[in-house]
């Protein structure tokens, strides 16, 4: 059994979750998932980041004391995770002066020992929807144009990372591979940033300009700039700095630190340079993702194009809402999300594949066999294979027909299916995945055509209890694949068909039982 551990970035609290945050949570769910389905001992952790000028002045905004408003909006976040059924183990927020704060200030006292931390004075633009100093190339007419404001102009005395020195300890890092930076592109885009040559970092802000933070250890009159404390989150909710850090010890370095490509340079320059200042290992996967759109926008609270999840999920059920982001919305590229083609999605794939599979399946097996299925032995199963063409989908290279004609169902699942599944995750193809998932739920349907049980009941019994035993198989074997994807609509399969687990060798007898469309149809 090995370990495995994932986060999604921590949430700015500022205003409630969107569609965004939706679709972190539930990309990193589906790996966490996944790997929990292959026997590792996973940690999946996600949380929310509640301190800086940007959450400060929403609060103020809303006319509500900073910590009550922090907290409201974090139950926000936490709700969203349960209603999308996020398996997360932990929830770290930054404001959590126990668990967050004592990581967070070890971790600036190694980057001081490491000599790396000095105080300058930071002149600059300072963009406060960003959390960050941005420079005139990043302008539109003045105005930062993911937020629609001009920046504010800061002269002040603050200590800064020596960012610069890792330029080349970087470059070292990716060209060995110690840290992999997927989709490649990605890669390519920290290459350029080192390229260019990294320059150090403001690392803290005048506490009397902003004083909602994590005073800097040894110099009240400073607040630990946002980053410092946020990209802390990952080591100090595994207990780095406090008296325990078992936990730490056993799960760090993080295998994937899922983010979006508006977040990389934070993830892949200034993250990976702080831990080796300090002398920790570095993250062995960035996984960067690309924006879900809205009406070819980024979606901001600025620009009021925010798509709600909670009305989303009432609507559909959680299932489908994971099943749009992670097989309709590529991982790698900007995605679109609209209620229409959402709504297609749901009709087609889900109503329409999933729902109608399992249930016509199930009711043949009732009407014919009332609801029971014995073993029936490789022989016979292996006399009902899957036509011909069944590796098209996935983009298997057929060597003869001989080979493809003869596959049973379950050998198919063994052999070859499944290995191309694991293929796909090894590599965060989630998109993939969910694919070749639906692909064989398309050579599933071929199947039902094919040797048309319905009729064949009529002639052969045998032979069509053969057939439905392995339809049967194929059903779980689905149910398998999409767990990651849609755990309740996977859990709810195993009931249908009567079976325990998601190991495939406890399927040998199947006993149906009657049940409502797993996807409703909409009006
Ligand atoms: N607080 C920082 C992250 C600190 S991690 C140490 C932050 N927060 S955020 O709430 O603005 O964004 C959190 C994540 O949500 C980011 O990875 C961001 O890319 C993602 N998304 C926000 N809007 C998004 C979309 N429209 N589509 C997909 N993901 C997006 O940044």
């Amino acid at each position: 059994m090995s370990k495995f551990y994932i986060t999604t970035p921590i949430f700015y609290v500022n205003a409630p979750p969107h569609l965004g945050h939706a679709y972190a949570d539930i990309i990193a769910d589906i790996i966490a998932r996944y790997h929990r389905l292959r026997g590792d001992e996973t940690f999946f952790l996600t949380g929310t980041d509640e301190h800086g000028a940007k959450v400060a002045r929403a609060a103020e905004k809303a006319g509500v004391e900073i910590p009550k408003f922090v907290e409201s909006v974090r139950e926000n976040f936490r709700k969203l995770a349960s209603v999308l059924n996020i398996s997360n183990d932990d929830f770290i927020f930054t404001a959590d002066e126990e668990r967050h704060f004592p990581g967070a200030i070890k971790l600036w006292k190694k980057l001081e020992e490491a000599g790396d931390i000095y105080k300058g004075v930071y002149e600059g633009m300072y963009c406060v929807g960003h959390e960050a100093f941005i420079t005139e190339k990043d302008l539109e007419d003045g105005k930062c144009p993911d937020h629609n404001e001009a920046p504010q102009i800061i002269k002040e005395e603050n200590y800064f990372f020596r960012l610069s020195k890792y330029t080349e300890p970087l470059k070292k890092a990716v060209e060995f591979g110690e840290l992999a930076i997927l989709p490649k592109k990605r890669a390519h885009e920290l290459s350029s940033l080192l390229e260019e040559g990294l320059r150090d970092i403001s690392f803290s802000r005048p506490s009397k300009d902003i004083s909602w933070g994590i005073p800097v250890p040894g110099d009240q009159t400073q607040t630990m700039y946002v980053w410092c404390d946020a990209l802390a989150n990952y080591i100090s909710a595994l207990g780095y700095g406090r008296e325990d850090e078992s936990k730490f010890q056993k799960f760090w370095p993080a295998d994937v630190h899922l983010v979006g490509k508006d977040i990389l340079r934070f993830h892949t320059a200034f993250w990976p340079a702080m831990l080796l200042s300090a002398g920790l290992p570095l993250p062995k996967t960035i996984l960067v993702h690309g924006l879900v759109r809205v009406g070819g926008r980024k979606m901001s609270k600025t620009l009021g194009n925010v798509v709600d999840p909670f009305e989303i999920v009432k609507n559909y059920g959680a299932d489908a809402f994971r099943y749009y982001l992670s097989r309709e919305v590529g991982l790698f590229e900007d995605g679109e999300f609209t209620e229409e083609k959402f709504a297609a999605a749901y009709e087609g794939n889900l109503v329409k594949g999933v729902g109608n599979y399992v249930r016509r399946v199930s009711t043949m097996i009732e009407s014919y066999f009332a609801g029971s299925l014995g073993e029936i032995g490789e022989e016979r199963v292996a006399a009902v294979p899957l036509r011909k063409g069944s590796l098209d989908f996935l983009n298997i290279e057929k060597k003869s027909d001989s080979e493809i004609e003869f596959f049973s169902i379950p050998y198919f699942v063994n052999e070859i299916l499944w290995k191309k599944y694991v293929e796909a995750f090894a590599s965060y193809e989630v998109n993939r995945a969910a694919d070749i998932a639906f692909g064989f739920l398309k050579e599933l349907d071929s199947y039902v055509d094919d040797y048309k049980p319905f009729k064949l009941i009529e002639t052969d019994k045998e032979k069509a209890e053969a057939v439905l035993w392995s339809l049967s198989y194929g059903a779980l074997a689905l149910a398998k694949m999409l767990y990651p994807f849609m755990p309740a609509t996977s859990e709810e399969i195993l009931k249908i068909y009567g079976v325990e687990s998601f190991d495939q060798n406890s399927w040998k007898t199947f006993k149906v039982s009657k049940h409502a469309q797993l996807f409703p149809k909409k009006e």
